[in-house]
């Protein structure tokens, strides 16, 4: 089969299409043709070894000290059961799915524990929009609903609105209530607002916190601090990064037993439950995926350079087949509530 294949650590260029031999799937696993996978932030720091926060022993020694380990990274696709190990009852060849694995989803095919991260895939969805999915949309759903404890009236700033988690958290805060304040550049201003953003904060043209005061503030991308963040946050308020540090970490058990501001470090996981909810809550039209763009494989370097760059809307998709068409909102679409 054809892989995105990365034996070094670095920039883009390191990934190349090359012939690998298709994994057999376990008795308690499914192999997936892929259709469609994301590149995630995610993919890039493990590509790059770009780790943020005093995390940069940590990601080798889970990835490989000098080199990767594991050649596929990918962890979000969607895709057909081409087989089924022999203790799998949950699926069946011809079934679509999507879903997230540890790594190996930037491949025509993957082998994913049936038991894992995966949902069926509604007719109505294409590929492209299903791998848009999981990594942003699962961290979003653990870091609103679980670390952040949104509640309704709350008000939230998410920073970074329009990025790959930002904007599923945008959705979510909204879904369970609270008063929604996006920050963005000017060029996603109205992209922001059509997620469910009640206030839009430019922040090429001041602060990316503007005038307001929050019960939780949500960095996703990593420009704050707490310190930078105190003046923002109401008495009891939270600040709560995506890209959690070393530092952040020290804040939040400092923090932890007064009755004052808070930091809260966490990282979220991928569960079969949480991907069943999002699944649910699309169905319903309360959330979608923003899809950026979709490239092929054989363009895997431009995906990369375009996820890098901090500036996507939502996720990034390469295919392993030609695209195919929507029935969902296009991003332009206001959300559908
Ligand atoms: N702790 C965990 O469990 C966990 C889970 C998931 C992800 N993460 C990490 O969280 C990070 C975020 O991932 P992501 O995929 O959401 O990132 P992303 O898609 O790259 O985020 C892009 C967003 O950042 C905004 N942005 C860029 N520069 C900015 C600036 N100077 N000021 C304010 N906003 C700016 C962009 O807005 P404009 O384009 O409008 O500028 C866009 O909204 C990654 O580092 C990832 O590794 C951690």
């Amino acid at each position: 089969m054809k892989a995105c294949i990365y034996e070094e650590y670095g920039p883009a260029e390191v990934v190349t299409v090359g012939e690998v031999p298709t994994p057999a799937p376990r008795a308690n696993e499914i192999l997936v043709q892929v259709h469609a996978a994301a590149v995630t932030t995610a993919d890039w720091r493990f590509r790059a070894s770009s780790f943020p926060g005093g995390f940069w022993l940590a990601g080798r020694l889970l990835l490989g000290l000098l080199r990767p380990r594991h050649p596929i990274l990918g962890m979000d696709y969607a895709g057909v059961v081409a087989e089924v190990g022999r203790d799998v009852e949950r699926f069946r060849v011809g079934d679509a799915v999507f879903g997230a694995t540890s790594r190996g989803a930037h491949a025509e095919f993957v082998a994913v524990k049936a038991s894992g991260a995966i949902a069926l895939k509604p007719a109505s969805w294409s590929y492209e929009e299903a791998a848009a999915i999981p990594f942003g949309g699962n961290s979003a759903l653990m870091f609103m609903r679980d670390f952040g404890k949104v509640k309704a009236g709350q008000r939230v700033l998410v920073i970074g609105a329009s990025g790959g988690v930002g904007s599923w958290a945008v959705q979510i805060a909204r879904h369970l209530g609270a008063e929604v304040t996006g920050a963005c550049s000017t060029r996603n201003v109205e992209l922001v607002r059509a997620l469910g953003a009640h206030h839009v904060v430019d922040y090429t043209a001041g602060s990316p916190f503007g005038e307001g005061t929050y019960d939780l503030v949500f960095d996703t991308v990593g420009v704050t601090t707490f310190a930078g963040a105190k003046p923002a946050l109401t008495a009891k308020g939270t600040y709560l990064p995506l890209e959690g540090s070393l530092g952040t970490m020290a804040q939040a058990v400092f923090t932890a037993f007064g009755a004052g501001k808070k930091v809260k470090h966490a990282i979220s996981k991928n569960t079969r439950r949480d991907l069943e909810e999002l699944a649910a809550l699309i169905e319903a039209g309360v959330l979608r995926p923003i899809v950026d763009t979709a490239v092929p494989m054989a363009r895997i370097a431009d995906a990369y350079r375009l996820v890098e760059s901090r500036h996507k809307r939502g996720s990034v998709i390469v295919t392993m087949h030609a695209p195919r068409p929507s029935a969902m909102a296009a991003p332009s679409q206001p959300a559908r509530r």
